[in-house]
């Protein structure tokens, strides 16, 4: 059994505890959520289904497109989409939550009744992930990770967005929840750490991403990406994907920019497809303490892995 597997409780929370109320054991909270295999969720999340999760019967040929939520998910899932398309989205007149369904959120016969080739989106830790019952049939995943402050500002512009958050603070509270774990997905600094461990063991079923490459690389980030896949790509299919995939045309792509959910966005709401750059938690992180105490606990919940080097919080 891998490292990441023997998580049984993440973050000091008792596995196993669920409420679909604003609470956390406890320690009430100031948004709507709900707790599920030991941490917090989004309240679309079917809990009792997700505690089965790691028992899902995976094919070979699945894909997870796997994130920490606002690290960059929607932006892979229009490049794995440009790419199957030969750099022709527009040809498939489906949203990109269409085509890669949120795997938690969704009823689990659907799940299993999609066609092959399979690719979901999930926001789940290691140890919560499907993961096949052989080596055979285990599938593969695609881990994007963003640097932790641009996730933390980009989350709470999120939480503040849509209305079924319920959320009212401000951004120094919302650090303090971010910190405790106490956000959609947990503690930022443990699930990343279960994907790192994966990928460290050297397993070849696991593309380990980061969003400022896919920014500063994007050729390679796509070159990458294809070969994981094993679809046939060329230098026009890569230049066609970088532009189709860009923060200006997915923008105004309809098909990818969360237009078809504005109903669940409040009326001040800033929108899906919001700045889309690397480096704006400079503009947010103005308490120097908190900032002081977010880069002591990345060092120590990351100490002696990658992570810790893949990025400068200072
Ligand atoms: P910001 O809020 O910082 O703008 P997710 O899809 O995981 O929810 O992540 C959303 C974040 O990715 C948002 O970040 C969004 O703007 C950014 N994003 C989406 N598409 C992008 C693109 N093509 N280029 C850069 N960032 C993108």
């Amino acid at each position: 059994m891998a490292k990441a597997d023997t998580y049984p409780v993440m973050n000091g929370i008792i596995q196993g505890v669920e409420s679909k109320e604003r609470w956390f054991p406890g320690d009430p909270l100031p948004w709507t959520t709900q707790i599920c295999h030991g941490i917090t969720c989004n309240i679309v999340i079917d809990y009792k289904r997700c505690l089965k999760i790691p028992e899902f019967e995976t094919k070979p040929d699945d894909v997870f497109i796997v994130t920490y939520p606002k690290s960059g998910t929607t932006w892979m899932q229009q490049i794995v989409k440009c790419i199957r398309t030969k750099g022709h989205p527009e040809t498939v007149d489906e949203h990109l939550e269409d085509i890669f369904p949120w795997f938690e959120a969704m009823p689990q016969k659907d799940m299993e009744d999609r066609p092959s080739p399979r690719i979901y989106k999930s926001h789940s830790p290691y140890y919560m992930a499907a993961k096949g019952k052989s080596e055979a049939t285990r599938c593969k995943y695609i881990h994007v990770i963003r640097h932790p402050k641009d996730v933390c500002v980009s989350l709470f512009h999120h939480m503040k967005g849509f209305w079924d958050y319920e959320f009212n603070g401000e951004f120094p509270e919302f650090v303090d929840l971010f910190l405790g774990g106490k956000v959609e997905s947990g503690c930022w600094f443990d699930f990343v750490r279960t994907w790192y461990e994966c990928a460290a063991s050297k397993d070849e079923r696991v593309l380990y991403v980061r969003y400022e490459d896919m920014k500063q690389k994007p050729r390679e980030v796509i070159q990458q990406v294809a070969d994981f896949l094993e679809l046939p790509i060329d230098e026009a299919i890569i230049d066609l994907t970088i532009e189709k995939s860009s923060f200006a045309k997915m923008q105004k792509d309809n098909h990818a920019n969360m237009s078809w959910r504005k109903e669940e966005f409040r009326a001040n709401a800033e929108p899906f497809m919001r700045k889309g750059t690397v480096g704006d938690w400079k503009n947010h992180f103005s308490d120097e303490e908190q900032n002081k105490h977010f880069n002591e606990i990345f060092t120590e919940k990351l100490a002696g892995t990658k992570v810790e080097s893949l990025y400068d919080l200072n």
